[in-house]
């Protein structure tokens, strides 16, 4: 049985976000918290790695986030730099609040950093999105997710196979709670509000008349370093993906990373066509209006390839291996690695009529957060006393 009000002895959970993927997975987290009797009281944190007003603040208004109780400000930077001034401004916010819990989501350097902060100074950690590896080691977030998974005492997964890679790394059972998917909780109670894409694209001064013809049109975003820190790489993406666009006009949502490299290596030349529309980072409700919409979406997002899963529609990404092998056997998503004839082949058979129609995984029901909310509150509470 519960108590009805927080006990007094145990301290708020601090619930960290630092860059745009965290938004709409914590956004589900604060509300059920909120309503979870007792309340669980939190400390927003963010760690300010992403900062700018289309990279953060849409996202903020979007998802109905609350403004951050805490903010260390530690904006862009290598990857040690940024670690490290997360860890050196997380530190005294541990030490001043003496939570109960830190909570952490996803895989970016901010999860990383504070687990390890909390961990050091013996506060249970929680980590949202548990589990999934790539294999790859040269992604930094696959990293992240395995030395954050080493260190935190309860594991939220979002899809079976998650405990089987955590089982491989000795992490046992009793750590790991196998609760769905937030991502998708924040996507079904947002779904209503999606913008139309006409209205984002004329907002952003585009011509809506560009998607409005019979061949409908596709959605694509490419950030990952892989892709698009190379000139030859992100030469030969655009290259492919300009010619898909003489059949189905595309609408790209730019990633400062890759907007300033098409800039930097030359490649301006590619994307100068109407039938390619380049926006600036979309908003939340804006990106789900438009891929709600989509023939295909064509991404190396971890994000989108579970958003088009959840949506039924087909999704092409651009990456060798998935983190989330879930929305390939049982969602819509195919990987097509870098490869260039793979991509236009796919991409054909999408547009005659054979993409995957997928289904819902198990447990993407909008329930996820109250899974956490009661898992977690239990735990902390008997720990106490
Ligand atoms: C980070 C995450 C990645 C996530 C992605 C989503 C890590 C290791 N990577 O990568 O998992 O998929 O966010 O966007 O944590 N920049 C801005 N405005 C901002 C933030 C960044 O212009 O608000 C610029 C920076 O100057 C930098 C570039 O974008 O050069 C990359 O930002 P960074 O936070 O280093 O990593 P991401 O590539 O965004």
């Amino acid at each position: 049985m519960l108590p009805e009000t927080w006990p007094a002895t145990l301290g708020p959970v601090i619930c960290v976000v630092g860059a745009r993927p965290n938004f709409m997975k914590m956004a589900p987290i604060l509300r059920a918290f909120a309503a979870h009797q007792p309340a669980i009281p939190t400390l927003l944190l963010h760690t300010g790695q992403h900062y700018d007003r289309d990279m953060n603040d849409r996202l903020f208004e979007d998802l109905r986030l609350p403004e951050p109780d805490i903010n260390l400000e530690v904006g862009s930077g290598s990857h040690a730099v940024q670690t490290a001034e997360v860890m050196k401004r997380f530190e005294p916010v541990v030490d001043a609040h003496q939570p109960a819990c830190v909570l952490v989501v996803g895989d970016v350097n901010s999860t990383l950093a504070c687990s390890l902060v909390a961990s050091k100074k013996g506060v249970p950690v929680a980590h949202v999105e548990a589990g999934l590896r790539s294999y790859d080691r040269a992604m930094p977030e696959e990293i992240n997710r395995v030395l954050t998974d080493q260190i935190a005492d309860l594991l939220y997964t979002t899809e079976r196979s998650a405990a089987a890679n955590l089982a491989a790394e000795g992490i046992g059972g009793e750590r790991v709670r196998f609760v769905g998917n937030v991502m998708i909780d924040s996507l079904l109670s947002n779904r209503q509000y999606a913008r139309a894409p006409a209205a984002t694209i004329a907002a952003a001064g585009g011509d809506a008349a560009l998607i409005g013809g019979a061949a409908g049109y596709g959605v694509v975003t490419l950030h990952r370093p892989s892709n698009v820190d190379e000139p030859e790489m992100l030469a030969a993406l655009l290259g492919v993906l300009r010619e898909i666009s003489a059949a189905l006009p595309l609408v790209f949502a730019l990633h400062p990373r890759t907007r300033n490299n098409i800039e930097r290596f030359g490649l301006q030349n590619l994307i100068d066509t109407p039938r390619m529309l380049m926006l600036p980072p979309q908003g939340y409700l804006e990106m789900l209006g438009l891929m709600a919409g989509a023939r295909i979406v064509l991404t190396d997002s971890g994000g989108l390839q579970e958003e088009t899963t959840a949506l039924g529609v087909p999704c092409l990404t651009l990456r060798d291996n998935t983190e989330r092998p879930i929305t390939v056997d049982q969602g819509t998503n195919t990987l097509v690695g870098r490869d260039i004839a793979a991509i236009r082949e796919q991409t054909a058979a999408i547009l005659a009529g054979h993409g995957k129609s997928g289904r819902v995984p198990e447990l993407w029901d909008g329930q996820a957060a109250e899974r956490i909310a009661a898992d977690l509150a239990a735990w902390l509470i008997e720990r106490r006393c």
